[in-house]
């Protein structure tokens, strides 16, 4: 289908198409007046931008660091403020291309921002969608702007994105004058909650959401991220302190133990969840007293980083971390202090408070977070009856290496949906799948076959048939009911970077595993089976 529509634009004689061009170039700086006109919107640029243009956001928060964007079609992009109450509204771009597929697609955020998502627009915009992203209500990195504003927590929460998407549509309709034909979703990490929160919140919303490595159970997560830093300590001199050094030799141990129970030593863990590595192997002895070894209290550290965490009322609130990424993990969340998103989640929208000390969390405070569950962002209710029913389906994947989200978390929605909506894996199949994709990081990256489509990598191998890019695999899906049974990755060694594809891999669809069979070498797709 791509290719059709570039084989066509590729086949208009010059003339016509500069007469096309300029048609579209007056198309666009006369929708201006409409947008304008549409309830709660400050339009602020409207801009025809020709093909090859070194696209730059120079109006952009400095700590959103949005590097310029060189979009190769023509495009209008317009961009606007839209208040969503009396104290908080959102920014909106919209990336409206000439050789529109008839598409609409919004993308999401990340972390704790506050940041448009230039890349992915300029990715979707690439496609032929007609894309939309908003700034989740906020300009920046930072958690701060929540201290004492309910209405940027809640923008944060749902409503930034939806009413982008009310807002994305219309101006989609006004420019190109015909409703779009599907709308889709795309967003990893804050981004892949905030697709979950559309299909629990507002069904209608999309044909087509792919959520990669959620922040869903967003108060746990938060939590757990805190929690780590309680367990790990504050004072990086205590006994206890386990140093990155020696978190480096623990990830060592856990890949030995655990790297063959796929049947292939490649240093990539298919299924995390099947890893229970034990350390006294790594306890210091007198033959062996080295300053990565670890003593008895910090191998005490390490076992109870290891373990799930559970609350007050003695229920699990969040899984323990995947095994075979202790190294980034402990960088993040174990380097005597707190990580920045719950640090700041916990200082500006649960207790509003900028001088919240974190070494005093206690679980009765992660108890309140999930409490209050501000404007319902724990993002985690299972029941996606009313989401299926408008026909929708959703592609979940997660990095099975992510060091930021536990990708344990993400099995436990799964089968909290089947649980909830009583239904099998291959009922669920029908509206809802979920892949592991191993040796991914967080939503990108890492050692495994990790690059599936999911965003712009600059690399060819990703981004062209539905087979290979989870993206235009939920366009087969809607549009043709062609659902993914895998979805191929693409690795490219141990520099994300550089180098040619070293790695393929066929990722399974949960609760299926992938398993080493051969005969082939285990860089070979064929070489593997669900099971
Ligand atoms: C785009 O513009 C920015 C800022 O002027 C500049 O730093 C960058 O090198 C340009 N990129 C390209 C590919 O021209
Ligand atoms: C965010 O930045 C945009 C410019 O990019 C500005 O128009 C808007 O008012 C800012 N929003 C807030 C809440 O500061
Ligand atoms: C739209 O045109 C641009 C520039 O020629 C091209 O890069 C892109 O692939 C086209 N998209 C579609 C969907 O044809
Ligand atoms: C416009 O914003 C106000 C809050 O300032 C909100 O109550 C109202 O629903 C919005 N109108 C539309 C059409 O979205
Ligand atoms: C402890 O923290 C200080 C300050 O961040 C750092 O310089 C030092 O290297 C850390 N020591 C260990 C063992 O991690
Ligand atoms: C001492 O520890 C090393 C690894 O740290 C291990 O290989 C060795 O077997 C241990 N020696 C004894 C006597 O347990
Ligand atoms: C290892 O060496 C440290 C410092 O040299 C010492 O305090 C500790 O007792 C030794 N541990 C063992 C098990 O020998
Ligand atoms: C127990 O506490 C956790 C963490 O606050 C919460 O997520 C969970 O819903 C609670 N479970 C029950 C049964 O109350
Ligand atoms: C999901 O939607 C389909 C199509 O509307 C319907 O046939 C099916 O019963 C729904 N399943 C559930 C569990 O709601
Ligand atoms: C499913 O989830 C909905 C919404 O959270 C809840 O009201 C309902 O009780 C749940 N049903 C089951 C069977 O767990
Ligand atoms: C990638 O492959 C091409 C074609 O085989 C080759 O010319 C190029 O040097 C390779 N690049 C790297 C970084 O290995």
């Amino acid at each position: 289908m791509w290719s059709n529509v570039r084989l066509i634009t590729g086949l208009l004689p010059l003339l016509g198409l500069v007469t096309a061009q300029s048609n579209f170039q007056k198309q666009c700086s006369d929708v201006r007046a409409a947008v304008a006109g549409i309830p709660n919107v400050t339009v602020n640029i409207v801009d025809f931008v020709p093909g090859g243009t070194n696209v730059t956001f120079p109006d952009n928060d400095v700590t959103c660091a949005a590097s310029q964007v060189v979009y190769g079609g023509d495009l209008c992009r317009i961009t606007m403020n839209i208040a969503t109450s009396a104290s908080s509204g959102i920014t909106l771009e919209a990336w409206l291309p000439v050789n529109w597929t008839g598409r609409f697609l919004s993308v999401g955020n990340g972390g704790l921002n506050g940041c448009i998502s230039y890349a992915d627009l300029a990715y979707a915009a690439s496609f032929g969608f007609a894309a939309v992203g908003a700034n989740n209500g906020h300009n920046g990195t930072s958690g701060k702007p929540f201290l004492n504003s309910p209405g940027v927590v809640e923008d944060f929460a749902y409503r930034s994105v939806h009413t982008g998407v009310v807002v994305g549509k219309q101006v989609t309709k006004l420019l190109y004058g015909r409703d779009h034909s599907y709308s889709y979703y795309l967003g990893c990490s804050t981004g892949g909650r905030q697709g979950f929160k559309s299909a629990q919140s507002f069904p209608n919303d999309f044909d087509g959401i792919v959520a990669g490595a959620p922040a869903f159970d967003f108060n746990n997560l938060n939590s757990w991220g805190g929690w780590q830093a309680v367990l790990a300590g504050f004072d990086n001199t205590s006994a206890s302190f386990v140093s990155l050094p020696q978190w480096v030799s623990v990830q060592a141990e856990v890949i030995r133990q655990c790297d063959g129970l796929d049947g292939a030593l490649d240093g990539i863990i298919e299924d995390p969840s099947m890893c229970f590595p034990k350390i006294s192997s790594l306890i210091c002895n007198a033959t062996s007293n080295t300053s990565t070894c670890l003593s008895g209290a910090q191998a005490t550290t390490v076992k109870n980083l290891f373990a799930d965490s559970y609350g007050e009322n003695g229920t699990l609130f969040y899984p323990r971390s995947q095994p075979g990424v202790e190294a980034q993990v402990s960088a993040i969340f174990r380097a005597g202090q707190m990580f920045v998103y719950p640090l700041e989640w916990y200082r500006y929208a649960i207790f509003n408070d900028p001088n919240w000390d974190p070494s005093t969390l206690t679980l009765e405070d992660i108890a309140y977070s999930e409490e209050i569950d501000l404007f319902g962002i724990s993002t985690f209710d299972a029941d996606l009856s009313s989401f299926n029913a408008t026909g929708g389906k959703i592609l979940h994947y997660h990095g099975q290496a992510d060091p930021i989200i536990s990708s344990l978390n993400s099995p436990r929605y799964y089968e909290k949906v089947a649980a909830n909506m009583s239904l099998s894996p291959s009922e669920l199949d029908e509206f809802y799948r979920f892949f592991r994709v191993s040796g991914m990081g967080h939503c990108g990256g890492g050692n495994g076959a990790w690059d599936i489509g999911n965003r712009y990598t600059g690399r060819p191998q990703a981004a062209s048939t539905p087979e290979d890019n989870v993206l235009l695999a939920m366009v087969e899906w809607v549009e043709e009911g062609k659902a993914p049974e895998s979805i191929t990755g693409y690795g490219y060694g141990k520099l994300p970077t550089a180098g040619n594809v070293t790695t393929t891999r066929k990722h399974c669809k949960y609760p299926g595993r992938n398993v080493y069979v051969g005969p082939g070498p285990n860089t070979d797709p064929s070489a593997w089976k669900c099971i």
